[in-house]
């Protein structure tokens, strides 16, 4: 088991603990925090059948009452709608101040469920159980918390950091291929931001990486940045590479494609344009695209770069007329790069392929 903790402005640093069968430590791991007597679940209807039993009763041995609230699985359901439902919800059970929320599931559960602790009687403390590998080495992580607004992602939330984290890297057994290779993207993007020697590693080992190493070193690069710059002010923004053209890319599917799929397209976009703007060592592209093919994950996608580039109006990373986009200088490291909003149509069109 791997144990690291995060120190943030907010709240008392929080611990984060990753390895196989932490899930069934939450019980334990929560008492020893709270006398609090009720927590409740928030999770999806594909999550909670297979551990919804698991959690209830680690946290029933010792002694919480819990309820459970679940929703339907995918991005539609991380809304202002669910969201309120939810928050009634917990008004109806008469969840207090001193109650617990617990967000078993991906990064919609985990953000829906932050946002929700966020704002419930001002602020309930929360726990994450991520199960999605995305999750674990992103989003649980950080307290970025978030519904989506029909003019974008994730545009109404909140910085709202868990009280504890637990990464239980059994639950990535249980995921499908299609979402293990989007948790992939993620991991992949803190070795293009970072750490080169990340990508050597998946390079050489493949699917069959130490999955607790992985997942720990991943979330090592995110609590760094995250300590930096807890608000989002700088250096986390680097946490956002790929990002920016992604968010087009999924608000343009009406997100059928799923997030880290979106990102590893918006990468490797994003590192072509570089390269043919002059910015990034020649053939960082071509060693993305070959480790984005061995995870399964696209280098391109089908939308126009005109659309892409509407979706960018909307980015948080836009001040006035200026966007600031993670750029990849080589294999291993990319820097932030502030561009007139006016350019970035064109600089992106030098990212699709001929
Ligand atoms: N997912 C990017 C961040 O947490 O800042």
């Amino acid at each position: 088991m791997t144990l690291l903790n995060v120190r943030t402005n907010t709240i008392p640093s929080y611990e984060i603990h990753i390895g196989a069968g932490v899930m069934k430590k939450v019980g334990e791991l929560l008492r020893s925090m709270t006398k609090a007597g009720r927590v409740c679940i928030l999770s999806d209807d594909n999550v909670y059948p297979i551990y919804g039993k698991t959690v209830t009763e680690a946290l029933e041995a010792q002694n919480f009452a819990v309820t459970s609230y679940v929703i339907p699985h995918g991005e539609h359901s991380k809304n202002l709608e669910t969201y309120g439902k939810f928050q009634n919800f917990l008004a109806e059970e008469q969840l207090t101040r001193a109650d617990w929320l617990l967000a078993l599931g991906g990064g919609v559960v985990g953000d829906l469920c932050g946002f929700a602790a966020a704002t419930y009687l001002r602020g309930v403390p929360y726990v994450q159980v991520p199960t999605s590998l995305l999750a674990m080495v992103d989003s649980s992580v950080g307290g970025k918390t978030a519904v989506d607004l029909p003019a974008g992602k994730n545009l109404c939330g909140a910085f709202y950091p868990p009280s504890l984290v637990l990464c239980d890297t059994d639950a990535l057994s249980t995921l499908t291929d299609e979402f293990f290779a989007d948790g992939m993207a993620e991991v992949i993007k803190y070795g293009m931001i970072f750490d080169k020697e990340l990508l050597d590693i998946l390079d050489r080992e493949g699917k069959n990486f130490d999955r607790e190493a992985i997942v720990a070193r991943s979330i090592a690069h995110k609590i760094r940045t995250v300590e930096a710059d807890e608000f989002d002010h700088g250096e986390r923004q680097l946490l956002n590479f790929g990002h920016t053209p992604a968010h087009g890319i999924e608000q343009l599917s009406g997100y059928t494609i799923p997030h880290g799929h979106a990102v590893a397209s918006g990468m490797a976009i994003m590192t072509r344009a570089a390269e043919a703007a002059g910015l990034c060592e020649a053939g960082c592209a071509e060693k993305l695209s070959a480790i984005l093919e061995k995870f399964d994950l696209p280098d391109d996608t089908e939308f126009p770069v005109s659309g892409i580039a509407s979706a960018l109006l909307n980015d948080k990373k836009r001040k006035g007329g200026i966007l600031t986009w993670v750029m990849p200088r080589k294999y291993g490291f990319s820097d932030l790069y502030p561009m007139a909003v006016g350019e970035c149509e064109a600089f992106l069109a030098g990212g699709r392929r001929k």
